[in-house]
């Protein structure tokens, strides 16, 4: 058992969903090294997450910061594989779909390296979506394919993939929500912080390039949300990520009344808003996620989505970002039945991983 893995993460949803991984690692004394591509580099999308999930800092920072999709994994590419061949390790591990997954991914597989990747087989099929390529690119160049689900799995076998290079983990979002949640609850004061006026309220996220990179579309999906709360007479908070604050600088927007937008949060205080609320908007991946395995109804303000298992359990409904078809959305999802099942694991999906890679001793029961 020698094998040296190297995390390449880059993103907020990266860290957070790689960290039960590395945490592993470091109980079992597995050899790691963190590089960072620097895709995300605000203290409030990177460190933050850091200090908070009490990971060590990264080995090595390429600081290729934001650009055109091609100018951004292409930097990452150059950066990415001098330092691979500087370190070479036995396996680079890869988690998700964004373009430092795909720069990952794609050095890692010209070289004498073998690859991982964390969350393969999830698929919209919205080909329009730049993180649908990168997935698809990732899965097929890897030999270690995590699935979180059986439904993962069996996609990726219709792709062709060999059965043996698969194995269903769970997500290790589940892990990161085990471990966090009960802190949350006690060591996060968001709730008081923010001065919530009312107990009742939802949570939004809105950040996909295709909902706030179009003026028009981003502006049916706030009055989408304004409806909806003043239907069921709450507050919105909506904790701003970069892209799209500056998408409502850029096209003068005045976001509605009922919405109190905020900075990005931290993850516990994110992780209590998540359980407090009554009701979810997103279009992220891992906040659909979310609020799916803590029992809170959601809708995604999105045409596809590639983890249909959160509406196959009654979680989750999918609305295009429409203002009338959000507000009806909210109505749906006001009336659903929660309880529903958590299709994402038992919270072991980081140390299936693991075990995967390095044949530990099996994990005592
Ligand atoms: C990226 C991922 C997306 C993921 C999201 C997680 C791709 C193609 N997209 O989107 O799948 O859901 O991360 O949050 O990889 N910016 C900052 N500070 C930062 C980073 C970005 O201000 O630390 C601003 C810059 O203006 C930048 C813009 O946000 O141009 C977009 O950043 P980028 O990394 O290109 O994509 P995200 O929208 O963050
Ligand atoms: N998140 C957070 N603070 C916020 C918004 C989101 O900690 O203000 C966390 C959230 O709990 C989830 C992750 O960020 O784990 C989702 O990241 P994001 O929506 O940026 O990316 P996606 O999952 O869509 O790729």
């Amino acid at each position: 058992m020698s094998e040296r893995i190297a995390f390449v993460l880059g993103t907020r949803p990266e860290i957070i969903k790689l960290a039960p991984v590395v945490r592993v690692c470091e109980a079992t004394d597995v050899p790691y090294t963190i590089v960072h591509t620097g895709q995300h580099y605000s203290e409030t999308l990177d460190s933050v997450f850091f200090d908070q999930l009490e990971l060590p800092d990264p080995d090595y920072n390429l600081g290729v910061g934001s650009g055109s999709h091609g100018a951004q994994t292409g930097e990452m590419l150059i950066r990415l594989e001098r330092i691979l061949e500087a370190i070479s390790p036995d396996i680079v591990l890869v988690q998700g779909d964004t373009n430092s997954v795909l720069a990952g991914a794609i050095a890692a597989s010209k070289m004498d390296t073998e690859l991982g990747h964390v969350e393969a087989g999830l698929r919209s099929f919205d080909r329009r979506m730049p993180e649908e390529t990168n997935r698809v690119v990732a899965d097929h160049v890897s030999q270690y394919l995590f699935a979180p689900t059986e439904q993962s799995r069996r996609q990726l076998l219709e792709e062709g993939i060999h059965d043996s290079r698969i194995t269903v983990t769970g997500n290790t979002v589940v892990d990161a929500v085990n471990r966090n949640r009960e802190l949350a609850r006690t060591k996060s004061n968001v709730l008081s912080d923010l001065g919530l006026r009312r107990t009742s309220f939802f949570l939004m996220t809105a950040h996909r390039a295709e909902n706030v990179d179009d003026e028009a579309t981003f502006r049916q999906l706030l009055e989408g949300v304004e409806l909806a709360a003043r239907e069921h007479d709450v507050e919105v908070i909506y904790p701003v990520h970069p892209r799209a604050e500056k998408r409502l600088e850029e096209f003068g927007i005045d976001v509605p009344d009922p919405i109190c937008t905020v900075e990005p949060l931290e993850y516990l205080d994110f992780l209590r808003l998540e359980s407090a609320a009554e009701l979810i908007l997103t279009d992220s991946g891992g906040v659909q996620e979310e609020a799916c395995i803590l029992d809170v109804p959601c809708v995604t303000m999105r045409d596809s989505t590639e983890r249909p298992e959160t509406i196959e359990v009654g979680a989750n409904l999918l609305c295009r970002p429409d203002a009338v078809e959000i507000a009806r959305g909210v109505a749906e999802m006001m009336d659903a039945d929660t309880g529903w099942e958590n299709p994402f694991g038992d919270g072991d999906a980081s140390e299936r991983i693991v075990h995967e890679l390095v044949e530990l001793e099996p994990i005592p029961s």
